[in-house]
């Protein structure tokens, strides 16, 4: 899968992608990531990427001349071209899923009041948000979604099955997970988990999940 992230911050993604299971991913040529600077697009003197509002009003919108002309440098026939807005369609792990089995993603991060509508309009086939908050730029945003849906891609996770207890995965939470020691400070893990009984341990899994979800996600449930 290759992705390409649009930014005025192109800093921000340097630890993200280097690290962790990402940074295998990339290393191992299972996701390919290019961050660019919309600013090398912008031609004037001043290399502005943004003006007033039309109409008025507080703050800075980013123009369309830089963000079209980095949008048609980077963009392939057939590839999904994604803005990540707070007035987007909330970003799910389904869609995480379904974004996965792209080949070619462009991730357009916007900063100050947003992008002038006409690139919405026109060169954008996706737009995402993140969350019912607002940040101040999208870079973080993009980083989120490209996190979540590469391990979607097979191979990226060492352990294929790690994603199939995951929360929101068949729309339930994960249950609660221990390790060693099975006493600490005088906690004890569930004595079920010592039992070596893979039935039983399944069946009380399966019921911290549901009992987990009703408390803390019941819209989660009306899903299944
Ligand atoms: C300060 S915000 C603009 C907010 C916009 N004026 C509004 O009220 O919807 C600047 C940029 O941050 C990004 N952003 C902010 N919050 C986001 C969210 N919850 N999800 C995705 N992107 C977000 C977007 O790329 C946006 O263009």
């Amino acid at each position: 899968m290759r992705i390409d992230v649009l930014t005025l911050f192109p800093a921000m993604l340097d630890g993200f992608l280097s690290e962790s299971i990402l940074g295998r991913a990339r290393e191992r040529g299972q996701v390919e990531v290019a961050v660019h600077n919309i600013r090398d697009w912008a031609t004037d003197k001043h290399r502005t990427t943004d003006d007033r509002p039309l109409g008025g009003g507080a703050g800075m919108v980013m123009k369309c001349e830089p963000i079209f002309a980095a949008i048609e440098a980077v963009q392939t026939p057939g590839c999904r071209r994604i803005y990540l807005t707070p007035d987007g369609v909330p970003f799910t792990a389904a869609r995480a899923e379904a974004l996965s089995h792209e080949s070619h993603l462009v991730f357009l991060s916007g900063h100050y009041e947003g992008i002038d509508q006409r690139i919405r309009d026109t060169v954008i086939d996706e737009e995402l948000s993140i969350g019912d908050y607002v940040l101040t730029n999208g870079t973080l945003a993009a980083a989120v979604v490209i996190d979540a849906l590469a391990r979607f891609v097979p191979g990226v996770l060492g352990e294929e099955k790690s994603l199939t207890h995951e929360s929101f995965t068949r729309c339930l939470l994960d249950f609660p997970q221990y390790t060693r020691p099975a006493t600490y400070r005088g906690m004890a893990a569930p004595e079920v988990l010592l039992s070596g009984n893979h039935t039983a341990i399944e069946k009380w899994r399966r019921e911290q999940q549901e009992r987990k979800t009703a408390r803390l996600r019941p819209d989660l449930l009306s899903k299944n």
